[in-house]
């Protein structure tokens, strides 16, 4: 199943969602956001020939890549192609794109591969059309992690930063230290609407991500005072595990599951 779906937040601020799936419905839809001539994330691989036709039917000048994962910059190499747009990213981004390593195969068959891209280090601020992103870094999710915040009118575009409140996985290489801090920076910043990249526009952007802090810091504090207890990593995992990963883990053969989470924190400690 092909999904494609636009979505106006205002006269501003189009989405476009984006969702495949080999068997019936999507696993998770991905979001592209669209301000002015600016494109942030390009989706999966998987979705070229949509993204294509939305690409052609609108005016992208450059792409702001979050990071880079198969499903945010799926399709960086063809809009550089299609609109001549310039591609723009963090300097880890940049030499992800630029040495594309080989993906697990449930990556291939949900996402699609990338393909190799130059992208260019982004400046400190992206101006474009009277609108101001302002680039930070926030690992965590992956090294690369960038949101992009737009100061006048409060918008956040979030990337992987926030996907959900109670996640429930991590990838193998989530740090929950990294993404606890990167929340902490966020809500240093004022903004209202979240544009996530696996989610709706979403309304009351802080106080999601406030929720969400709270959340990882509640794992992370288990996962110290069980350790403090002396329990052995394996014995922490079964205690805290929700069994709410199964078919993830499965899946994705144990590369996203909540024990990458719990064994996150213990490395942390
Ligand atoms: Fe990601």
């Amino acid at each position: 199943m092909r999904i494609v779906k636009k979505h106006r937040f205002n006269a501003q601020v189009t989405a476009l969602e984006l969702g495949y799936g080999i068997i019936g419905r999507p696993l998770m839809n991905v979001y592209c956001y669209l301000i002015g001539g600016t494109l942030i994330d390009c989706g999966q691989a998987r979705m070229a020939e949509e993204m294509k036709s939305f690409a052609s039917a609108h005016r992208i000048n450059q792409l702001l890549l979050t990071h880079h994962h198969e499903d945010h910059s799926g399709n960086a190499a063809m809009i550089a192609k299609v609109c001549s747009a310039a591609v723009m990213g963090h300097p880890v981004t940049v030499h992800k794109m630029t040495h594309i390593r080989p993906i697990l195969p449930y990556q291939h068959l949900v996402w699609g591969q990338s393909r190799e891209v130059s992208v260019s280090p982004l400046p400190a601020l992206v101006a474009s059309d009277g609108f101001c992103f302002l680039p930070i870094h926030t690992p965590g999710h992956s090294k690369d992690h960038t949101v992009y915040l737009e100061m006048q009118n409060g918008w956040l575009f979030s990337g992987d930063l926030y996907l959900g409140e109670r996640i429930k996985f991590f990838r193998s290489d989530e740090k929950i230290d990294q993404q606890i801090q990167s929340l902490k920076t966020m809500l240093q910043y004022d903004f209202e609407a979240l544009f996530c990249g696996h989610n709706p526009i979403l309304k009351n952007g802080r106080d999601r991500l406030r929720r969400k802090l709270a959340y990882l810091e509640e794992i992370a504090g288990q996962v110290r005072f069980l350790l403090a207890r002396g329990l052995p990593e394996r014995e922490i995992i079964r205690r805290l595990d929700r069994r709410q990963d199964r078919f993830v883990k499965l899946v994705t053969l144990g590369n996203a599951s909540f024990a990458n989470m719990v064994r996150s924190a213990i490395q942390a400690t």
